[in-house]
């Protein structure tokens, strides 16, 4: 088993390092693929869009979601996999579809696509792994290729469903007619960086995430507008499963609409902030007048205006050039190893969290 994690300690860490290659293989395998120009088509074709996930592949579904609608211009509905069964009804042919799951056999997601495709919906499915359960009841397949996960914990499947997704997107967008070629290009041309940019981020990041490990217990806050309410869910997710400390993410506006009661001196908020929501800058100001340790994690070049207030630390971490597709692969890794180190700092199993597995194939 040493063997097998290349000299790392643990399974999850050595994904998490191997994230430049895993999208670096899902952008090359996919990126010619007539595959992705067919599920373009078929969402364009479709009456309403559904997207169907678990757990971390949830969190994909919801970047997706975010990305479609400013590509492409169509809403995609991200739904639970569990929830599928109480909205099904509004369900009918004409309808796509798409079930993301690395395993491509997730009980919930399988579910949800059988009751779908019983209403007559057509089916994409989104796995990393060939001839899966989703992959067979798919009309249409997409594959991430990330290699194979062992960490219960999803990271580089995570990132390479992005990629996948950030490639649909694109190609979803062309077929729209609302991005030109050329932006269409450009866009993959910065996507074709990730690998790169990824790597500056792990280094970036680990340090910080060691840092912040020492501080974080009892509970926190983890906020994002637009994409990064995706990345903010993404990250509470990880601190929860594996370093154990309750982590809630929810979209920043809704601050006021409750759950800023709850904060008082010290308590840590984290705001993931994307740069199609600026305005994440006045909601880590609230949270900052009410006490809160506010830490600010963005890209360099994202000036958000945070003047004046000592007690909130900025997080930069490597630029995006205000490319909001590279904002996933610059944002999340900070998480992902700040509850490996937070786990490991306080003797636990990243590899194995408790109460968890790897892929959950019973209701
Ligand atoms: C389990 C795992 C999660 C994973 C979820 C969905 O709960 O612990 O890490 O995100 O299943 O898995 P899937 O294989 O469908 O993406």
């Amino acid at each position: 088993e040493a063997a097998s994690k290349g000299g790392y300690p643990h399974f999850m860490i050595k994904e998490i390092y191997e994230q430049p290659q895993a999208v670096r293989d899902t952008y090359e395998g996919n990126v010619e693929d007539p595959a992705l120009g067919r599920v373009s088509s078929a969402i364009l074709s479709a009456n309403k869009v559904i997207v169907v996930a678990a757990g971390t592949s949830y969190h994909a579904g919801l970047v997706f979601s975010s990305l479609l609608a400013r590509r492409a211009g169509i809403l995609a509905h991200t739904i639970i996999s569990s929830e599928l069964p109480y909205l099904v009804d509004s369900i009918d042919g004409g309808d796509l579809v798409i079930a993301v799951s690395q395993s491509g056999e997730t009980y919930d997601t399988l579910e949800a696509v059988r009751k779908a495709k019983e209403r007559g919906a057509a089916v994409v499915g989104v796995t990393n792994v060939l001839g899966s359960a989703l992959d067979r009841e798919s009309q249409l397949r997409l594959y991430t290729r990330a290699g194979p996960e062992i960490g219960v914990a999803a990271t580089k499947t995570f990132l390479s469903q992005v990629m996948l997704l950030e490639l649909l997107s694109i190609r979803a967008g062309e077929a729209s007619g609302r991005l030109r070629p050329s932006e269409a290009n450009e866009l993959l041309r910065a996507l074709r960086e990730v690998p790169q940019v990824l790597a500056n981020t792990l280094e970036a990041s680990d340090p910080v995430a060691t840092a912040l490990s020492k501080g974080l217990s009892g509970s926190a806050y983890i906020l994002g507008r637009g994409l990064g309410a995706a990345i903010a869910r993404e990250g509470a997710l990880k601190v929860k499963e594996i370093a154990y400390v309750h982590a809630e993410a929810y979209p920043a506006g809704e601050s006021k609409h409750g759950p800023i009661a709850l904060v008082e001196r010290g308590f840590p908020v984290f705001i993931v902030a994307t740069s199609d929501a600026r305005e994440v800058a006045g909601n880590a100001v609230e949270m900052a007048a009410r006490g809160a340790r506010v830490y600010v994690v963005k890209p360099a070049d994202l000036g958000l205006e945070l003047e004046g207030r000592e007690s909130i630390t900025r997080i930069d971490m490597p630029p995006s050039s205000g490319v909001l597709e590279l904002e996933p692969f610059i944002l999340t890794p900070l998480f992902q190893l700040l509850s490996y180190r937070v786990a490991v700092s306080r003797g636990y199993n990243p590899d194995k969290p408790r109460n968890l597995a790897k892929t959950v194939t019973v209701e």
